[in-house]
């Protein structure tokens, strides 16, 4: 079944910090439908980056929601934070919460939509038991960590292994869930991305490596559009 939905995130992670109003106010005016929003604690991850603070700074520069990606252990602290921050969506990995299923259910309850994050490594199979409590299921094509890494294609056959999972389970009466994909994502491979089933793609360095804000961002999230839509 052809996926029609494409929604765009691109990673501030790899945007200028020093300017980080400025830019998600640029990728918002590129077309973009959700800031992706990286969080690492140099714990979970080999690397330490924005927190709640940051989330708060830049919500009044934007109207689209804001998709936070926790790559931190433990998890379930950071959420009420992160919410009341002006998070719209908030993902885990499932290896770094105790309890999965409350950690679900911690997320929705302070009013965000609720997702989990498969390493290239983790099986699918964490999907089995939680499935009406997911919004979002995001595959990492990178091992989580870096921005600017080779895009894993192992990851496709998995996306088309999560696509059938979710589409068996909404064929079942379950409600829609959003499919992630994150790391490696570029004009040249978001078609076949597309095609095995993603319908939201996270791009980093793909979109900010654009020269210049006006223009580039923009023709950029037009070619991965065009490209996603074609596929
Ligand atoms: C990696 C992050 C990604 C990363 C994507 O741990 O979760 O969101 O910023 O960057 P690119 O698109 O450059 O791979
Ligand atoms: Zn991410």
């Amino acid at each position: 079944m052809p996926n029609k939905t494409i929604r765009l995130a691109p990673s501030i992670l790899s945007a200028d910090f020093a300017r980080l109003g400025e830019e998600v106010r640029a990728i918002e005016a590129a077309g973009c439908d959700l800031v992706h929003f990286d969080v690492m604690d140099n714990h979970y991850v080999p690397n330490l980056t924005i927190g709640p603070l940051v989330c708060e700074a830049i919500r009044p520069h934007v109207q689209i929601p804001i998709d936070v990606h926790l790559m931190v252990e433990p998890v379930d602290a950071l959420v009420p934070m992160f919410a009341k921050a002006g998070a719209n969506i908030i993902t885990f990995h499932p290896e770094a919460s105790r309890h999965v299923d409350r950690t679900l259910q911690l997320i929705r309850d302070n009013g965000c939509k609720a997702g989990i994050v498969f390493n290239p490594a983790t099986p699918l199979a964490w999907m089995d038991h939680i499935m009406d409590k997911l919004d979002i299921v995001l595959l990492m094509s990178v091992n989580p960590g870096f921005g600017g890494q080779g895009f894993i294609d192992s990851t496709l056959a998995k996306l088309r292994e999560a696509r059938s999972r979710i589409d068996a389970h909404m064929a079942q009466g379950g409600q829609p869930i959003w499919l992630e994909v994150d790391g490696g994502v570029k004009t040249n491979n978001i078609g076949a991305i597309a095609a095995a089933g993603a319908d939201t793609f996270v791009a980093g360095s793909a979109v900010f490596s654009a020269p210049d804000a006006d223009k580039g961002y923009r023709t950029v999230m037009q070619a991965l559009r065009q490209a996603a839509t074609a596929a």
